[in-house]
């Protein structure tokens, strides 16, 4: 390819299946030259695959559940040995809401499993980059990035407390991403992609027609998992080197779309069919 990440090292977590949005990360970074460890929660290496992608791309697994600061100590002393030196770059592509697995509706949460979802989704990126920090673990010029979603910013009310939970992780990025700038000269962003379908994504209620919604409002159509995949290895390489303290939006332009031609031309479809049905009543009660 490009050669982009030649001689980089790096972290990922959250690579579950070859659905993830970090798997296929992983296979560019690889294919871009990098070295990386991979990364996912103890339970996530018995219902998934990663095995697989860790052979694939010649890099070893460190289990760490991201709520554990021993679990986290642990991977970033162990990723630094067996890359042999500090990190360049790092990918958090973590996300779990237990409400939304349970069913619960946003207005009916329940707060331990909200306080959960929140440890998992959102602190967890403030504690990753706070072992990395204490440990001086980053190469200057590094960077570090975690995917979000857009009900950060706007309603998706099926979105549930994730949508709090990508608020806080922005604010994070910004916060945390100021320390790290001035102190080290790494930069923290993060990358807001488009519904995308993964294990993850499908847990969200009418996930099918959330993303034909968005397909249908983005001039250039939902970025896939892929794109997004190739969008994250350029704010890895040194051509994003001043890019820091950002929301990045990688939705083929759907977060500044008011209303497109297509969503339009459907609803004008559905009201035009109401009137054919609404007729033969009218017509009936005269
Ligand atoms: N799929 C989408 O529509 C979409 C859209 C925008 C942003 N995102 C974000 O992208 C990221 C990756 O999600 P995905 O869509 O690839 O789904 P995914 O289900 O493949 O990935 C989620 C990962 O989080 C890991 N995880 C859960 N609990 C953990 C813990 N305690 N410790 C460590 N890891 C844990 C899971 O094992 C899994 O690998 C998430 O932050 C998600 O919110 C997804």
């Amino acid at each position: 390819m490009y050669n982009l990440l030649k001689g980089k090292k790096g972290i990922i977590f959250g690579a579950l299946d070859s659905k993830s949005i970090a798997w296929k990360v992983a296979e560019r970074a690889h294919e871009e030259g990098a070295k990386f460890v991979l990364t996912n929660a103890p339970v996530a290496m018995r219902l998934g695959t990663i095995a697989e992608l860790a052979e694939k791309t010649g890099s070893e697994i460190i289990p760490a559940d991201a709520t554990s600061m021993l679990d986290l100590e642990n991977l970033v002393d162990k990723a630094v040995e067996i890359l042999g030196g500090k990190i360049d770059f790092v990918l958090h592509s973590i996300g779990m809401s237990v409400n939304v697995r349970r069913g619960n509706l946003y207005t009916h949460q329940d707060y331990n499993f909200t306080k959960t979802g929140w440890d998992v989704s959102a602190l967890s990126f403030h504690r990753v980059m706070s072992v990395l920090y204490q440990r001086n673990a980053m190469n200057e010029w590094g960077s570090i990035v975690a995917l979000t979603y857009m009900a950060a910013q706007r309603v998706f009310p099926d979105y549930n407390d994730m949508a709090d939970n990508k608020a806080y992780l922005e604010s994070v990025a910004r916060s945390f991403g100021y320390f790290f700038g001035r102190d080290h000269k790494v930069r923290v962003n993060t990358i807001s992609q488009s519904p995308t379908p993964t294990t993850a994504g499908s847990g969200v209620k009418g996930f099918d027609g959330f993303i034909s919604y968005a397909e249908k409002m983005s001039p250039l159509g939902n970025a896939t998992a892929l794109e997004c995949a190739d969008y994250t290895i350029t704010m890895f390489s040194d051509l994003t080197k001043k890019v820091t303290l950002q929301n990045l939006f990688h939705d083929g332009g759907f977060s500044n779309m008011g209303v497109s031609n297509a969503i339009m031309d459907e609803i004008m479809k559905n009201e035009s069919t109401d009137e054919i049905v609404e007729e033969p009543k009218k017509k009936g009660k005269k």
